[in-house]
């Protein structure tokens, strides 16, 4: 028998044993994707497309990317955060699904850079971003690829932003699909998953009790509410940081304390960012923090916390556990960084649930067909996904879950549609 050898640069295939078990633990939690691929092995939607696909390469992604796979695809994996790769699942996709994997936990800039290009070199027909960093690469560095590329899905908030300025200023060279705007996306991934993953890396990585603690979390967006949700759930005190006055105005409401940073800062015992902006906490609130402070940031890109100017004012630091380093300031007090800044739940836990990422890559795989018949009709720019893919994903998920919903009768359409009946 011939063995094909798949190009990758993984950490160790000795690790695609646990990786494969945990891929399969994970897809139980995914009844969407399931049913998703069944349908997909069944029709082949998605033969002869090459997909290259840059995203947090967990045991959840490996279950997108067997469904694409199994939907007639050539899948490329690369990472899109250099501290979220699950080194098992990356060694189980090249070794038990023989899907070309370009991601190794911790890689440094240059490395992350270089997988982002492993991936484009496949010649993509379709990407699959989180974050922009691959698209970014194809439109600067790899501008040959551009014209094979029909179109592409981003998954985050923070991606769907870069897009739309690319689009606004008229260098988007393919339609892209903004995944995370589906509500079936960020109403529960970025609110119950990163609210939940978040507080788990959280306490994984440091043991602290909750109850009690004073957290703050900036940014009352879709992962900030869910973050503070599940912090008050365990205990804490919880103020939130916001610039948005209606934002700001429904966290009150919703009972949190809403403070400026400044002020926050002198309270807290534990930071979170999740605002998708940079420096949000910076040398004036970390000298006015308590000894002790920890520091985590669950937005995209690690600049949410001013690390320049924690270094700066740190007269040594050290890593006192995994995924924390503690700051040791000129005056003595210690302030404690955790995941290096970088999206704390992928990087000290395990991301978000399955549960939830099932809706999230439902949209995907399904966005990802539907490109495939329809990229020729779009313009180049940032599109929603189809109301319909969203409401199907829905659907399927209540039916995943036994959950069963009323119908509108005949009469409440009509009503719903009129304007003739009043008091
Ligand atoms: P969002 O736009 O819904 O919310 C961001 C909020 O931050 C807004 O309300 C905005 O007003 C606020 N904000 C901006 N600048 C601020 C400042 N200086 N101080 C205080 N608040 C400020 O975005 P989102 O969907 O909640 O995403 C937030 C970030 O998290 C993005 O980077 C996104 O890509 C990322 N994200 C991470 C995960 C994860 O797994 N960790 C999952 C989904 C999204
Ligand atoms: N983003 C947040 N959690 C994730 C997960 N488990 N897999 C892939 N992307 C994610």
């Amino acid at each position: 028998m011939a063995i094909t050898r798949i190009a990758c640069d993984v950490k160790d295939l000795a690790l695609a044993d646990r990786g494969r078990l945990r891929i399969e633990w994970a897809a139980q939690q995914m009844p969407v994707l399931a049913r998703l691929r069944e349908r997909f092995q069944k029709e082949q939607p998605l033969k002869g497309l090459r997909l290259a696909a840059c995203l947090h390469v967990t045991t959840e992604t490996a279950n997108l990317a067997v469904t694409l796979r199994d939907g007639g695809a050539q899948v490329a994996l690369c990472a899109s955060n250099p501290l979220s790769t699950q080194d098992d699942a990356a060694a189980a996709l090249v070794n038990d699904f023989a899907i070309p994997v370009f991601a190794i936990r911790g890689e440094d800039k240059d490395t992350y850079y270089a997988h982002i290009n492993a991936a484009l070199d496949t010649h993509p027909h379709i990407t699959l971003d989180d974050g922009c960093d691959l698209v970014h690469t194809a439109h600067t560095a790899r501008k040959e690829i551009l014209s094979g590329v029909r179109g592409g899905t981003e998954e985050t908030t923070t991606g769907v932003i870069r897009l739309r300025s690319m689009a606004r200023e008229g260098v988007l060279a393919y339609p892209v699909i903004a995944i995370n705007d589906a509500f079936t996306k960020h109403l529960f991934d970025n609110r119950y998953g990163t609210g939940q993953s978040t507080m788990d890396a959280i306490m994984r990585a440091t043991n602290l009790l909750i109850a009690g603690l004073t957290v703050v979390v900036a940014g009352y967006g879709w992962c900030g509410r869910g973050i503070a949700t599940r912090a008050r759930g365990l205990g804490a005190h919880v103020v939130v940081t916001e610039v948005d006055p209606t934002r700001a105005l429904e966290a009150a409401m919703d009972g949190f304390r809403v403070l400026p940073m400044r002020e926050a800062a002198a309270i807290g015992d534990v930071f979170i960012t999740a605002t998708g902006n940079k420096n949000i906490i910076v040398r004036e609130h970390f000298e006015r923090m308590k000894s002790g402070a920890v520091l985590a940031n669950s937005g995209h890109f690690n600049v949410e916390l001013d690390l320049p100017a924690l270094e700066k004012l740190a007269k040594s630091k050290r890593t006192t556990r995994d995924n924390v380093e503690e700051y040791t300031l000129a005056d003595g007090r210690k302030l404690f960084l955790l995941g290096e800044g970088r999206l704390v739940n992928l990087a000290a836990a395990e991301g978000h649930p399955a549960s939830v990422m099932d809706m999230s890559f439902a949209n995907q795989a399904l966005s990802v067909e539907y490109l495939s018949r329809h990229a020729s009709e779009l313009e180049k720019k940032v599109y929603p996904v189809p109301e319909e893919i969203d409401r199907q994903v829905a659907r399927l998920k209540l039916a995943s879950l036994g959950i069963q919903v009323d119908a509108l009768t005949p009469e409440q359409q009509r009503y719903l549609a009129s304007w003739s009946e009043g008091t």
